[in-house]
């Protein structure tokens, strides 16, 4: 069902897309069924050009037949379209599930505007019951948990830090970075705390997402609701 409902959102996106348009391309379940209809559309004659926010949606993309580009040819996007973890009514997210989100936010801040797609199991009042994601470099991992984990207590949070794919197998990101999910149960105050993220040397980015999404198309039973801030 929810897999449906993200389809329906993705299609609904897909709308949206103009001729001519420079486009970020998101990573994830929701943003894969976004390519799929894209390029459904493409194969229909609409000429786009898309700018891929993971190796996993380049691959995608490119089998669908949708033209490529980098962000250092096209450094200015019209339009991103991605999906999302966690949605609060003033649109900030937590991304990073899929591990993409230091290219998802770097490709969502160089457009012009950003859609949100996703079921309606993401929507939150507060945001931080799903793992927010932190993108890490993997040299000195343990003085950056530590310095994370001192920036939670700052912060009024308490939470367990889990290093994805666990000390064994870490699971690296197309940057070639590790991620620690923390386990926070609500964030409060997402601006101070990514404020605050980013300032720690060894932190590379963070999943919360603050002021890039204009509008999310979210799928349920309903069918298609706007959510704008
Ligand atoms: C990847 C992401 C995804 O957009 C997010 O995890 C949602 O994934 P899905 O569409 O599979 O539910 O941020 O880094």
């Amino acid at each position: 069902m929810s897999d449906d409902f993200k389809r329906l959102a993705a299609e609904r996106a897909a709308e949206d897309v103009k001729p001519g348009m420079k486009l970020g391309i998101g990573t994830g379940s929701t943003a894969e069924h976004f390519v799929r209809a894209l390029g459904a559309r493409v194969r229909a004659g609409l000429d786009v050009v898309g700018v891929p926010t993971s190796e996993r949606t380049r691959e995608l993309a490119e089998a669908e037949g949708i033209k490529l580009a980098t962000l250092e040819e096209l450094p200015e996007l019209d339009l991103t379209i991605d999906g999302a973890d966690e949605i609060d009514p003033a649109l900030t997210l937590v991304k990073g599930g899929g591990g993409a989100l230091l290219r998802e936010k770097i490709v969502a801040a160089a457009s012009l505007s950003m859609i949100v797609i996703a079921d309606e199991s993401k929507l939150v009042e507060c945001l931080g019951a799903f793992p927010l994601p932190i993108e890490v470099n993997p040299f000195g991992l343990g003085a950056t948990t530590k310095a994370v984990e001192a920036c939670f207590a700052r912060n009024g949070l308490q939470g367990k830090l889990v290093l994805r794919g666990g000390a064994e197998h870490p699971f690296v990101t197309d940057g070639g970075h590790y991620i620690l999910d923390a386990h926070l149960g609500r964030i409060a105050d997402a601006a101070r705390l990514a404020h605050d993220l980013v300032a720690i040397p060894g932190v590379v980015e963070h999943g919360l997402f603050l002021g890039l999404a204009a509008k999310a198309y979210v799928a349920g039973k309903q069918g298609v609701t706007v959510v704008e801030p």
